[in-house]
């Protein structure tokens, strides 16, 4: 079903959906066979081999597609320009092969610590790319990088890991459109409920399924969308050729957790902004970064572009850096109950992590120090439990002041 009428939430469930078939299943049924019969050499139903064809990541990647608003068609692409991946760095990976040795890739420079150490210790040695590192939330610098490096590929991500950076979608559009690049925005912290950078002429979108799409904390996989058919005939090619697809379980469980990331995503936002509001009025807390507070450098571009059925919408992650240092973010995160401390983000339970020591470890301690994850950075990411018991942990764990 691909009625761009509906609403997301509605899109969410119907999105790319058809009933099975064979026995009119309105749950696609997990397709675990590896390998299906041919009547004759080349003669098949159109599925030969589960790494290139298994219905049940079809039916994930059908709803990605819709979801993120990728325009393409059956007739376009088998899969409207959605594909799964074992996980949100195989769907980097993927995207990275795409390019020919030595091309330049122009990259937000705060992003996910394993998209940086993908980059700069992996794919500069093995595939020789040039990777040039900017503050692409300055619009001035993005097209001033652009023109300066003409790289193949512009990366952002947006609300950026863990600085909650907002980069201004149309502009990166734009600017890669300038020089002739491929623009992708790593859409892991918006969601498509949030935010569909395709609308806003952004060539590729990547998720860390793990993250707000599945939900539940239950499964690791990611996904790239592209609105555009020769990039989609391309990745068809390479998700095969490379192989690190989603697997059916995996597949499942990611389609299920998609249906309620409607509801899911509404509740993210409000009590992320209830307790945000909490925080920074804390008199422990030294300064909250949330792009949903007026004090938030980028508020109005992120209240333009980050929207839930048409009024500003701003995710569920805070950033909050602590008075004092290490210690004192120690003495908090042993203390809280309710937020799991925990890596990862986006699932029905609280968590909450120190970047420095976690997340972000594998970035080089002087980039820390330059894109300002100290010791006093603590990352959370607000689940849909009640807000009430949410700030009781809170105010339990943090020092009365
Ligand atoms: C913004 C972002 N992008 C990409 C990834 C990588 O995804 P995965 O852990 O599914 O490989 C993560 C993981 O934390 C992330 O937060």
């Amino acid at each position: 079903m691909h009625d761009p009428t509906l609403h997301l939430e509605s899109r969410c469930i119907h999105g790319g959906q058809q009933v099975d078939p064979t026995t009119g299943a309105v749950m696609p049924p997990i397709y675990t066979s590896s390998t299906f019969v041919q009547e004759s050499p080349g003669v098949h139903k159109g599925f030969e081999y589960s790494r290139s064809h298994n219905v049940t990541r079809f039916a994930f990647e059908r709803c990605i597609a819709n979801l993120e608003s990728s325009g393409l068609s059956e007739s376009d692409d088998r899969t409207c320009g959605g594909f799964a991946f074992a996980s949100g760095l195989a769907a980097i990976s993927t995207a990275l092969e795409l390019f020919d040795s030595g091309a330049t890739i122009l990259c937000m420079d705060d992003v996910y610590g394993g998209t940086n150490r993908l980059l700069q210790r992996v794919r500069r040695r093995s595939q020789g790319l040039k990777v040039v590192f900017a503050d692409l939330s300055d619009a001035k610098s993005v097209a001033h990088a652009a023109a300066q490096h003409r790289p193949a590929l512009i990366w952002a991500e947006t609300p950026s890991n863990p600085t909650l950076k907002i980069v201004d979608i149309a502009a990166i559009a734009a600017a890669g459109q300038s020089v002739g690049a491929i623009t992708a925005v790593d859409n892991t912290f918006a969601s498509p409920i949030l935010q569909r950078p395709i609308e806003l002429g952004i060539d590729l979108v990547m998720h860390s399924v793990t993250k707000y799409i599945g939900g539940h904390s239950d499964v690791v996989g990611g996904c790239l969308v592209t609105g555009r058919k020769d990039l989609a005939e391309k990745l068809r090619f390479m998700q095969n050729a490379i192989g690190s697809v989603m697997g059916p379980f995996d597949g499942y469980l990611t389609l299920r957790g998609a249906k309620t990331l409607g509801l899911r995503m509404a509740r993210h936002c409000e009590s992320a902004m209830v307790i945000a509001k909490w925080l920074e009025q804390h008199p422990a807390v030294e300064r909250v970064v949330y792009p949903g507070l007026a004090s938030h450098p980028h508020h109005a571009l992120a209240a333009k572009q980050m929207r839930l059925n048409g009024s500003p919408a701003f995710g569920g992650m805070i950033t909050i850096f602590l008075k004092g240092g290490l210690a004192e973010s120690r003495a908090f995160l042993e203390k809280v109950h309710l937020f799991a401390l925990a890596e990862s983000l986006g699932g029905v339970e609280s968590l909450i992590e120190h970047p420095a020591i976690m997340t972000h470890a594998s970035v080089p301690p002087a980039e820390r120090a330059t894109l300002g994850i100290s010791d006093s950075l603590v990352r959370l990411s607000v689940g849909i439990e009640r807000v009430d018991d949410l700030i009781a942990d809170l105010e339990g764990a943090l020092p009365k002041g």
